[in-house]
């Protein structure tokens, strides 16, 4: 996508960096690596995460060049958490193609993003820090229980905004706020210092899984329906089904058991009832609260470049 591109081009100097050590430290990973191919696990992604770690620490005053190698520490939970995703999912495509269980079944796909989750806190443990090491911990608990909690809501048609909201923070936002924080913590910023990233981090995650859920409703044909296959609710549809009046919710529900898997007319049909329905609009100017909220958060910090290259990246969120 163009406007990840840009953000990529716009800090490229990071993104280089946290690339060369990503591929240092992964190229020490066992065999199962090539079984399951560096493709999925390295390949588009925007290391948004890092980026993000590596700018708080700056703002936060830190120099030091290890920041990098601590920074691949948030792309190896997001990657475990893609590969774990894939296969719930069942995914065929996943959110980087190809998605390692279509390539090697499901089983490559739990086995490495298993591994990618000791790989993290061995290099996490080389910080020495308490703060640091128990906020992971925190963080990749609470996102494991947000990807149980997603499947248990699978084509659950009367979900509510907060139950779905929930599965946003623990699924998503909670990484992008820990990586703040945590950039916060390796400058050894005061407790305020820390707060006011986390919660700028958490806010700006919302905002960033709300636009990603938007996508699945306006982006191109081949991508039509992939969340509606796999039972997800989310926010556009959640906003439409509270417009439809009683009975047609229902209606809808059994024509999704109906429809399984079997019938890619019915998922569009639903994709253009949630186009039709205005709802768009509304989904992205709550995302835009979110990015505004999390601005407000980084108002805490006087003026410098980290803090503008932060307020620009959060303002790339809504596109
Ligand atoms: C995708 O995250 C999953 C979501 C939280 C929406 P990214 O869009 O950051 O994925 P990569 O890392 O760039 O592949
Ligand atoms: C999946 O996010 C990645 C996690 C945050 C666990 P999405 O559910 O938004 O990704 P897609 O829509 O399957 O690509």
């Amino acid at each position: 996508m163009d406007s990840h591109k840009l953000l990529i081009d716009q800090f490229n100097g990071h993104f280089e960096r946290i690339n060369a050590e990503l591929s240092r430290t992964f190229n020490n990973l066992v065999s199962l690596t090539e079984v399951i191919g560096n493709h999925s696990f390295l390949g588009e992604g925007k290391r948004l995460r890092p980026l993000l770690f590596v700018m708080s620490s700056q703002l936060c005053g830190y120099q030091e060049e290890d920041i990098y190698h601590f920074s691949t520490i948030f792309e190896y939970i997001h990657t475990a958490s893609l590969l774990h995703d894939d296969v719930l999912n069942n995914a065929e495509m996943g959110t980087r193609k190809p998605s390692a269980n279509h390539v090697s079944r499901n089983s490559a796909a739990v086995l490495g993003g298993d591994f990618l989750k000791t790989k993290y806190f061995s290099i996490a443990v080389g910080s020495n820090n308490l703060d640091f090491l128990k906020i992971l911990a925190d963080t990749t608990t609470r996102m494991d229980e947000g990807q149980v909690l997603e499947f248990a809501q699978r084509g659950n048609w009367h979900i509510s905004r907060d139950e779905y909201m929930e599965i946003v923070i623990s699924k998503t936002a909670v990484l992008f706020s820990a990586a703040c924080a945590c950039g916060a913590i390796i400058a050894g910023a005061e407790k305020q210092a820390v707060y006011h990233l986390s919660q700028f981090g958490l806010n700006l995650g919302i905002a960033f899984q709300i636009m990603d859920d938007i996508l699945d409703y306006t982006s191109c044909e081949e991508e039509f329906g992939k969340p509606l296959r796999n039972g997800r609710i989310n926010l556009p549809l959640i906003y439409t089904l509270s417009n439809l009046k009683g009975t047609e919710i229902e209606r809808l529900e059994a024509l999704f058991k109906n429809h399984k898997g079997k019938d890619k007319d019915y998922y569009k049909k639903i994709i253009e009832m949630v186009r039709n329905n205005g709802v768009i609009g509304r989904v992205r100017s709550e995302a835009r609260l979110n990015v505004d909220k999390a601005a407000r958060f980084l108002g805490y910090f006087s003026a410098s470049p980290a803090k503008e290259d932060l307020m620009q990246l959060n303002a790339d969120i809504i596109r």
